[in-house]
């Protein structure tokens, strides 16, 4: 299939293009780079050995994006540019809420126009708030707690009434757990900007040196070791997971959680990193973070049943290509 991938440079969407790729698909990339790099492509056609068309365009830029689709006969849109970040979005929502609201909506009548109605979105188990049952099924309560999140319920709201509208429409909603890990190559990965919020990149920071230690925010959680336990998911099972969205798009809007199906507290998490990579991570233990859930983690059974895929790597995988990826790039090359 010919897939437009929005923004296809980031870090999930560099994962995704690669295993598009290796599926046989022809990709358009259309990315803003307001937070990625277009080296991350170039590294994408070496791991894949095929090349990618990139174009620099901001979804709020309706009319670049409608040449786009003007140029290419695109047949389905893997979408997943938008900002990310959970306190960012609190301090300012109306930034979160125009990017990620009005580049949809761009999005979606530019498909229309062009009567291409195959869409993969990428939501985020964000959408669920506190969940108040683990394993989180799809049909868990949605209650996001903060802007980004409301953004994501939002824009799946959206999509229901779009496809209600409209029967060609055949539209995958994937909901994230919290991917971790790179490419094992090295050459893709995750990049923060500033000091990273998420566990994993914060723990290959201090590895690596640029930071002193570990903060562990809460050990005083009603969980086995006391400290909150989350579903991490290698970034490229869940890239494979697009593609078998993609490739399994049926009439209407079908929601899957992409996770493992298996908690890690963040005291395994730093166990399991350290054992990977024979290394010590310096801990301490500091108060809660406002607004995390105790236990976060996914019933992924409806995506295996309906998509056929499930997450095949373990935490050893995710850990040693964490750090394989952040020495990669201390070397320079990142
Ligand atoms: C966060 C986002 C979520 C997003 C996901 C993507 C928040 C509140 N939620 O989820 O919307 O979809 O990332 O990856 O930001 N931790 C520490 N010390 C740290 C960093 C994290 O102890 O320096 C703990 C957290 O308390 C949490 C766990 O590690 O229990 C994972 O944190 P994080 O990687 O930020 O993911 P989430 O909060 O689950």
């Amino acid at each position: 299939m010919k897939v437009l991938v929005t923004g296809g440079a980031g870090y999930i969407g560099s994962h995704t293009c690669v295993e598009l790729l290796k599926a046989g698909h022809e990709l358009v990339v259309v990315d803003n780079f307001s937070n990625s790099r277009v080296d991350s492509l170039e590294q994408v056609e070496k791991i894949a050995g095929r090349s990618v068309r990139i174009y620099d365009v901001d979804l709020l830029e309706k009319e670049k994006l409608a040449q786009v689709f003007g140029e290419h006969s695109i047949e389905a849109v893997i979408h997943l540019a938008g900002f990310k970040a959970v306190g960012e979005s609190v301090e300012f929502p109306l930034k979160y809420y125009r990017n990620n609201l009005i580049g949809t909506l761009n999005l979606c009548e530019v498909m229309s126009e062009h009567e291409v109605y195959q869409l993969v979105f990428s939501s985020s188990a964000c959408v669920y708030g506190i969940p108040k049952q683990t394993p989180v099924p799809e049909t868990a309560n949605l209650q996001a707690i903060n802007p980004y999140g409301n953004t994501k319920r939002m824009l799946e709201d959206m999509l229901e009434d779009l496809s209600s509208s409209n029967e060609n429409w055949r539209v995958a909603v994937l909901r994230y757990f919290n991917p971790v890990g790179a490419h094992p190559s090295g050459l893709i990965g995750e990049e923060p900007k500033g000091t990273p919020n998420n566990l994993m990149p914060y723990i290959t920071q201090v590895a690596i040196g640029q930071l002193p230690r570990l903060s562990i925010f809460g050990d005083d959680y009603d969980t086995e070791d006391g400290t909150c336990v989350r579903d991490y998911i290698h970034v490229v099972d869940l890239a494979q997971g697009h593609v078998s969205a993609l490739e399994h798009l049926s009439t209407g809007v079908h929601t899957y959680n992409l996770g493992t199906g298996r908690g890690y507290s963040v005291y395994e998490v730093v166990k399991a990193f350290e054992e990977a990579n024979a290394l010590s991570i310096p801990v301490q233990v500091v108060e809660r973070r406002p607004g995390d859930a105790a236990v976060s983690y996914a019933d992924p059974a409806k995506a295996e049943r309906e998509l056929g895929w499930r997450a095949e790597k373990g935490i050893f995988d995710m850990c040693q290509d964490a750090w394989r990826w952040q020495k990669h790039r201390q070397g320079g090359n990142g």
